[in-house]
């Protein structure tokens, strides 16, 4: 392959942003120094010229849901054009989602899931295994050491979902799969909102079923409910808890709470509940902003935003999970509705745009935290991910901080066709990624091979 010689840059890492060059020697990074001379490399050499560029690790996206098979039908977005929209949003690397399949043991859904992705993905992957109420069994334990051996040591789980069996809620089968990933090192992840709860709210509805009703049937207490008490289940076996996409400043007091009693608390929002509220399901295409949990409100917004300016929130992830207009438009009944939507291509214009508007308050080296180093680190994927180091990947993004744009259904990738956040100003344009020392995207061009994606093992 060659060098490719990254010159002028801005390169902005977890601890600042400092003018320094990048030389790349095929898939790696041989050197970060001030200043690297093209005629001082023997060999083929592309010079990129970075000036008035920030220079990023690729980001990760820690939550999506490329190619989900669930409730009848699939997401509109597949590992292949997933890769797409997230080359077009900066990020390198995904940790995606092996379901916990119907009749099969983990091992064997976490192998059909890495076969599944292999042909199809063009970025990095590493995965969350689910662990289902529908198939949990004596045999969890010891099946979790085998994952680990795969290089899956992330697990998720479900507080929620009966309909899909995905239900986990019985104590003591909590308590035995926080011990043991306790005991092995595995971070379990969870979907934090209290299924009696919902599941009360609605046997008592006597209402309609339309999207402008899905916040009060999902409410914030249910988040923060689920939180205190997964959080404590997982406290008190001293094992540690990565709350997904919390949408709520009620989730968020929930986490302070337990932190403050010494439980250790990852937690991780996503632009869906930092800049939508649930205004957006009132009126005709409600349904669009279907996803769960629910839109909150606008003071719900700001004060996930606010913790994020304040460091309370390890990673900014987006739950991408998509489907077309047709498809979250078939079922009025919000309950029908196919919940998710696209996120990954918009993730960090939005976050920049985040960064902008509050000087001194959320710097470029926070996004770097966000949304490389702390889901690298915590994901087990650092340094091959989310670092400059030599050796390392050589998976970066090339930012051009100086532009603007209005998000639009005709300027985003997704197959889902449309953008939640249509109408929204952003700030920046991510003007190349390089994954692996290969340029998959640059200046509007996409060129991602599927196949070529690397299942990376989590360490
Ligand atoms: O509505 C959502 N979030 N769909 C994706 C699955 C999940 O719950 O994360
Ligand atoms: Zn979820
Ligand atoms: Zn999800």
């Amino acid at each position: 392959m060659g060098y490719l010689l990254v010159k002028n840059g801005s390169i902005t890492d977890e601890n600042g942003s400092r003018r320094a060059d990048i030389l790349i020697e095929d898939s790696r990074i041989a050197a970060v120094e001030s200043s690297i001379a093209p005629d001082s490399l023997s060999g083929k050499t592309r010079v990129l010229d970075a000036t008035g560029l920030i220079v990023l690790p690729g980001l990760i996206d820690a939550h999506t849901h490329f190619h989900l098979v669930s409730r009848g039908t699939v997401t509109a977005d597949g590992f292949g054009s997933g890769s797409r929209v997230a080359a077009y949003g900066g990020v390198t690397t995904v940790v995606d989602f092996a379901d916990h399949n119907k009749g099969m043991n983990l091992v064997d859904s976490a192998q059909y899931r890495m076969q599944e992705m292999k042909g199809g993905m063009a970025i990095d992957y590493s995965l969350h295994q689910g662990v289902y109420g529908h198939g949990y069994n004596p045999d969890i334990p010891s099946q979790l050491e085998k994952l680990k051996e795969m290089g899956i040591r992330t697990l998720k789980i479900f507080t929620t979902y009966r309909d899909t069996g995905y239900l986990l809620d019985d104590p003591e089968k909590l308590s035995e799969l926080f011990r043991h990933a306790g005991r092995l090192g595995m971070l379990v992840t969870a979907h934090c909102e209290y299924n009696p709860m919902i599941e009360e709210i609605s046997a008592n509805w006597t209402g309609t079923f339309l999207p402008r009703d899905h916040a009060d049937l999902r409410p914030a207490e249910a988040e923060a409910r689920a939180i205190e008490f997964y959080g404590t289940c997982a406290m008190k076996e001293d094992c540690p808890l990565y709350v997904v996409h919390v949408s709520s400043e009620a989730g968020l007091n929930a986490i302070r709470k337990l932190r403050k009693q010494g439980a250790v608390i990852y937690a991780e929002t996503t632009p869906t509940y930092l800049f939508l509220d649930r205004s957006k399901l009132e009126g005709p295409d409600g349904s669009l902003y279907v996803m769960t949990p629910a839109l909150r409100t606008k003071q719900d917004n700001l004060a996930l935003q606010d913790a994020v300016m304040n460091g309370e929130f390890q990673v900014v992830a987006t739950d991408h999970c998509t489907f077309t207009k047709e498809q979250k438009l078939a079922n009025p009944d919000v309950r029908r509705t196919y919940p998710g939507v696209p996120g990954t291509e918009e993730m960090f214009l939005l976050l920049n745009t985040l960064r902008e508007k509050n000087p001194g308050r959320l710097e470029m080296k926070d996004l770097v935290s966000l949304m490389c180093v702390n889901p690298a680190r915590l994901f087990g994927l650092y340094p091959q991910k989310g670092s400059f180091q030599e050796g390392t990947d050589a998976d970066l993004v090339l930012f051009d901080p100086n532009v603007k744009r209005v998000l639009d259904d005709s300027n985003v990738h997704t197959n889902a066709m449309y953008t939640p956040y249509r109408g929204f100003e952003v700030s920046g344009e991510i003007r190349m990624t390089v994954l692996r020392g290969k340029v998959i995207l640059e200046n509007g061009n996409y060129s991602g091979r599927e196949g070529e994606g690397l299942f990376i093992r989590q360490s």
